[in-house]
C-alpha cells in the first residue's frame, strides 16, 4: 500500500474540526499536525484528536518537511499568505472559503501556485454535497438548454456569527457578501458553467446590526465593533447575455427558521430550483408540464468528502476539484458588488 499523505491544519477553532472526519476516513491521508496561535485552542484540539505535533504559528507548520498536504481554516485574511507561504515550500493546498476576500490576493496565490506545480483548492464543500453532484450531473447532460437567468440566495433572519473571524474586516475582508455570498454564487457560477461575468450593480446594508439591542441567534448579542454589512444584493450580467440575482444576510426580518439558500436557474428548455433539487419542464406536443425530481448522488458529509477527493486528487493527480481560478470568478463579481455598492451605479468587470 502507498504511503499516506500527511496533512497539517492552520487554524484549528471552528470549521477545521468539519475537516478532520474526512482526513480521518480518507484511505489517502492521515493528519500530524496542527497550528494555531491560540494555544489553547490548539492544546484542546490536539487532544481531542490524538495529534502530538502542535506549533504556535502556521509558518512553523508548513516548515515541517514531512507535510504534504496544508489545510488552512483560519479567517480569511490570513488565507493567501499562508498558503503561498505552503506552495513556496511545496505543499498542496485546501483553503477554506473565501479562497481570499480580494481578486488580487487570489492572483498571487494562482502565481504561486503556477510556480510551485502543486495542487491549491477551495473548500466550497457544498460542491460536494449529494444533492449539488446529482443537480450539476444532469445539467451537464444539457436538460436546461441555454441558461439564461438565475435567482440565488441565501438568507438568514438572525444569523450573523459575531466573531471577530467575521465582523471585523481587518480579519474577514467583508461582511455576508464574502462569507456566504461565496457559497451560493461559487454554486450557481459551477451549475451554470462558469459563464464571465462582465457587470454588477449591488448594494450593501448595515442597518440592524446597529439597532439597540440586536442579536444573533447564532452568536449571541451584536457586539459593539461590527465593521461589515449585513446585507447585500446584486444583479450580475454575463458574456452569454445571462444574468443573476443574487441576494445575501445574516440578518433579515426574512421567514426562516434558521437560513434560507436557494437557487433556481431558467434555460430554454427547463429550469432547476436547488436544494429541493427539482427539474421543470415542458412537453410541448403533449401540451403537459413537467416536474421530474432528482434523486441524491451519495449522502456523505459534504465538508468530509472534499478533504478525501483532494488527498485522492493528491495522490493519483489530476486537476484541483475546486480550481482557483474559479474562486477568482466568485471574487470578481462579490468585489464588483462592494466597488457597485460604493460607487452607487454599474461597475464594468
Ligand atoms: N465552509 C464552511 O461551511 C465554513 C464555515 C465556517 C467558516 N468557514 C471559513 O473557515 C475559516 C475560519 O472560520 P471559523 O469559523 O473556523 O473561525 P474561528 O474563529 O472559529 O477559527 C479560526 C481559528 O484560526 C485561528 N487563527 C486565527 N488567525 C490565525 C493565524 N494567523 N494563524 C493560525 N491560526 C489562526 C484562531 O485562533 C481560531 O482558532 C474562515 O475563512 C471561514 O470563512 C467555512
Amino acid at each position: 500500500m502507498a504511503k499516506k499523505l500527511k496533512v497539517g491544519v492552520i487554524g484549528v477553532g471552528g470549521i477545521a474540526r468539519a475537516h478532520f472526519p474526512g482526513w480521518m476516513e480518507s484511505p489517502d491521508a492521515e493528519m500530524i499536525a496542527f497550528a494555531d496561535i491560540d494555544r489553547a485552542i490548539l492544546e484542546e484540539r490536539g487532544k481531542q484528536q490524538d495529534i502530538k505535533l502542535l506549533y504556535d504559528t502556521g509558518y512553523d507548520l508548513i516548515a515541517n518537511k514531512d507535510i504534504d498536504i496544508v489545510d488552512i481554516c483560519t479567517p480569511n485574511m490570513f488565507h493567501a499568505p499562508l498558503a503561498i507561504a505552503a506552495m513556496q515550500a511545496g505543499k498542496h493546498v485546501i483553503c477554506e472559503k473565501p479562497l481570499a476576500p480580494a481578486p488580487g490576493e487570489i492572483r498571487k496565490m494562482i502565481a504561486a501556485r503556477n510556480k510551485s506545480k502543486k495542487l491549491l483548492m477551495t473548500a466550497q464543500h457544498f460542491r460536494f454535497d449529494g444533492k449539488s453532484e446529482a443537480m450539476k450531473a444532469m445539467i451537464d447532460q444539457g436538460v436546461l438548454g441555454n441558461i439564461y437567468h438565475a435567482r440565488s440566495w441565501m438568507l438568514r433572519r438572525s444569523g450573523a456569527p459575531t466573531k471577530p473571524t467575521f465582523i471585523w474586516k481587518e480579519k474577514s475582508g467583508g461582511g455576508p457578501c464574502i462569507d456566504i455570498g461565496v457559497h451560493i454564487l461559487d454554486l450557481t457560477l459551477w451549475f451554470m458553467g462558469h459563464p464571465k461575468a462582465v457587470s454588477v450593480t449591488g448594494v450593501t446594508q448595515d442597518k440592524l446590526c446597529k439597532l439597540k439591542g440586536q442579536f444573533s441567534t447564532w452568536g449571541g448579542p451584536i457586539p459593539k465593533r461590527w465593521d461589515v454589512e449585513e446585507f447585500a444584493a446584486a444583479m450580475v450580467r454575463f458574456d452569454t447575455g445571462a444574468t443573476l440575482v443574487l441576494e445575501v444576510s445574516w440578518l433579515l426580518h426574512h421567514k426562516t427558521d434558521s437560513e434560507d439558500m436557494q437557487m433556481w436557474l431558467y434555460g430554454v428548455d427547463g429550469g432547476i430550483h436547488w436544494p429541493s433539487n427539482e427539474i421543470l419542464s415542458t412537453n410541448y406536443k403533449a401540451q403537459q408540464l413537467i416536474n421530474q425530481q432528482v434523486l441524491l448522488a451519495h449522502t456523505t458529509e459534504p465538508h468530509a468528502k472534499e478533504c478525501m477527493v483532494f488527498a485522492k486528487t493528491v495522490a493519483g493527480g489530476g486537476k484541483s476539484p475546486v480550481p482557483p481560478e474559479e474562486s477568482l470568478d466568485v471574487i470578481t463579481i462579490l468585489d464588483g458588488l462592494y466597488k457597485s455598492a460604493k460607487a452607487g451605479k454599474e461597475v464594468r468587470l
